[in-house]
């Protein structure tokens, strides 16, 4: 298969890259399973059903949450009625929503994506590395998975290191999200999990992590917070990981980063051949 993940979408500037360019990455690369970050999309702040839609519509076969999850309080209600929407799976017991759900690819694929929030500089949740190993024990990689994508939703990626070496093996990708800034470590593990601590956010780069650049400034300068952030609307680049896993494990066979527009170097994944 041919998977296609794409990190935090920041504001209108991430939602209109995705929408102008993901229909034609799809028809480019044949990719068989696209998953979609979308915790900041409206407005940088969580994701409203329109905006999810929205992700859909352009390709996302999963759209993942994260710390933003509750933002838009929508988001309480209309996850309850989607079955390609995660959140954190480690989050609070009674929480809305779903953190693992096994979603058709486009071929037929049976696609387990997990997502967990960690715990280094986050908000406290429950532990991740439990969490997820409970899920894919429900559904294993190769028996009842042909691929599982875990979304790592994490600030440190010392924790995002250590996810991929617990789950090297036993799924097909470990991606990190939340930090918005793409890392340059992608690469397959010793056992064949796919890893990449950051994806990167799909927005404008000319700004702090997706935000107009003046507040955080003045944050940093006197401590004050003086005005809202808002979100930079500048052209965006859209980031991500592409992988190929095999058909009949499930592991990954090539990671390669995927980053087109903007004002961020370019990347675009080769494939070999089936
Ligand atoms: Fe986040
Ligand atoms: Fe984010």
């Amino acid at each position: 298969m041919r998977i296609l993940f794409l990190g935090d979408v920041m504001g209108r500037a991430g939602r209109h890259a995705v929408s102008e360019r993901l229909p034609g990455l799809i028809a480019r690369f044949g990719f068989d399973f696209i998953v979609v970050n979308g915790e900041n999309a409206s407005h940088g702040r969580g994701l409203t059903e329109d905006h999810y839609k929205a992700l859909r519509a352009a390709g996302a076969d999963a759209v993942t949450l994260g710390d933003h999850a509750w933002d838009q309080r929508d988001t309480l209600s209309y996850i309850e009625r989607e079955t390609s929407l995660v959140r954190p799976i480690n989050f609070p017991s009674g929480a809305p929503g779903r953190g693992a759900m096994l979603i058709a690819g486009r071929g037929g694929h049976q696609v387990l994506v997990v997502q967990a929030q960690g715990q280094v500089f986050m908000n406290p949740v429950e532990n991740p590395f439990h969490a997820v190993e409970k899920a894919i024990a429900d559904s294993p990689l190769g028996a009842v998975a042909d691929a599982i994508i875990v979304d790592f939703h994490t600030e440190a990626t010392s924790e995002i290191g250590a996810m991929g070496q617990f789950l090297d093996g036993r799924v097909s990708l470990v991606v990190g999200t939340h930090t918005h800034i793409p890392t340059a470590d992608q690469r397959i593990l010793g056992s064949g999990t796919g890893l990449m601590s950051d994806a990167g956010m799909c927005g404008d780069y000319d700004s702090v992590i997706g935000m107009e650049a003046d507040e955080p400034i003045e944050r940093f300068l006197t401590g004050i917070a003086r005005s809202r952030f808002i979100p930079a609307e500048g052209a965006a680049t859209l980031s991500g990981v592409a992988i190929q896993t095999d058909a009949k494990t499930g592991l990954c066979t090539s990671i390669q980063p995927v980053r087109i527009g903007g004002n961020m170097p370019q990347a675009l994944p080769e494939f070999a051949s089936d």
